[in-house]
């Protein structure tokens, strides 16, 4: 890692990369995890989460969204496959079968690709069962996918998988897509050797019931969240970390930053923390705490593109650590719930700028 100079960073805990894996396995009984890792680890730094995986919990199989992830992840030299679950165009197969990813068939579309295609490619096939979005809808399409790759040598059916709508929400909806797939698998030419259906959600409520399944994709949880409001044994895996650059004393009736929208009513210590929007801690959060040791401090004024302004009081020192979010009493759900989102997106929005810095290095 480069040499940090300003001290706002992402501490990434490997440890609770841990607890929430091992939590998380018990509770997926006996199929295997895959780590999804796209969008950068959500945010975490997918060449670390998916070594520290590797090398201390035997992870084998990683999935991410693009091809350019695949490629970064395939340049950590480590022996993995790699699933690439978004929508390829047919000119990114040649790559994919040259560095022998396993990608999605989301589709009719990239079917004819692959059907004129005489590389050796691997896939999952995506069943479309009610989000609409990735996926076969027709069953007829889906044997004669079956059909064309037994006669195809170049060809090899890998894995089948859905994707859920709802596992965190309408449970009448989800048991629809879990039927809906579930009566596909018993009318495949064959069963392939992986079948996945579980996000988080689905893994932590309804995984032990999905005896049939061989694996399931793990995403938030791993990272120490989840859309369940009563899960409370993950620990959340970074924690954002600035601190006090400078103290300003206002007198009553001074006026504070852009747009002037905080007004002093009387002395008061307004800490300035080198941190704002251009770093992923948008403007939203003006209004919302930040801690400092136990204590909470209001944000005060807006956040602007490098710097944040809260208020504190007397006990509060330039150089003080400052926890925008984490582990703790603030996490990336109250951020969540401050910004109108959900943790993945608060997770994500950490911007490039920010380092990471992993078990305190
Ligand atoms: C196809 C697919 N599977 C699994 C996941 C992981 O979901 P979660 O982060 O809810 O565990 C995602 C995330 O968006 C996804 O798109």
């Amino acid at each position: 890692m480069n040499k940090i100079y300003r001290k706002t960073y992402a501490a990434i805990n490997l440890e609770n990369v841990s607890h929430n894996f091992e939590r998380l396995s018990e509770m997926s009984a006996n199929t295997s995890l895959i780590p999804v890792v796209k969008a950068d680890a959500y945010g975490h730094g997918a060449d670390a989460i998916v070594k520290h995986l590797y090398y201390n919990h035997a992870v084998r199989l990683f999935a991410v969204s693009l091809l350019e992830e695949a490629l970064a992840l395939k340049a950590l030299n480590l022996d993995i496959e790699i699933l690439i679950m978004g929508p390829l165009q047919g000119s990114e197969l040649s790559v994919v079968s040259e560095q022998d990813f396993i990608f999605t068939l989301t589709g009719q579309r990239l079917w004819n690709h692959v059907k004129m295609s005489k590389l050796p490619l691997r896939f999952d096939l995506k069943v479309d069962t009610g989000m609409h979005r990735l996926g076969f809808q027709n069953e007829s399409e889906i044997i004669e996918v079956f059909n064309y790759a037994r006669q195809h040598d170049n060809l090899t059916i890998e894995g089948i998988y859905t994707h859920f709508a709802t596992a965190d929400s309408d449970k009448a909806y989800f048991n629809e897509q879990r039927k809906r797939f579930n009566a596909l698998l018993k009318v495949l030419p064959r069963t392939p050797s992986r079948i996945h259906v579980s996000n988080s959600s689905s893994i932590i409520k309804y995984e032990k019931t999905m005896p049939f399944n061989t694996h399931a994709r793990l995403g938030i949880s791993l990272y120490g969240y989840s859309l369940e409001e009563e899960v409370n044994f993950l620990k959340p895996v970074m924690d954002f970390i600035t601190h006090v650059a400078e103290i300003k004393v206002l007198k009553p009736g001074e006026k504070l930053g852009y747009n002037i929208t905080y007004e002093a009513t009387a002395w008061e210590n307004i800490a300035i923390l080198p941190v704002g929007y251009a770093d992923g801690w948008i403007r939203m959060n003006q209004g919302g705490m930040v801690s400092i040791g136990n204590n909470l401090y209001p944000i005060v004024a807006r956040v602007c593109m490098d710097m944040t302004f809260i208020k504190v009081d007397q006990s509060v020192n330039t150089g003080d650590k400052v926890k925008l979010f984490g582990e703790g009493k603030i996490t990336a759900d109250t951020i969540a719930k401050r910004t109108k989102t959900i943790s993945y997106e608060v997770l994500c929005q950490v911007s490039k700028r920010v380092p990471r810095v992993y078990n305190g290095k």
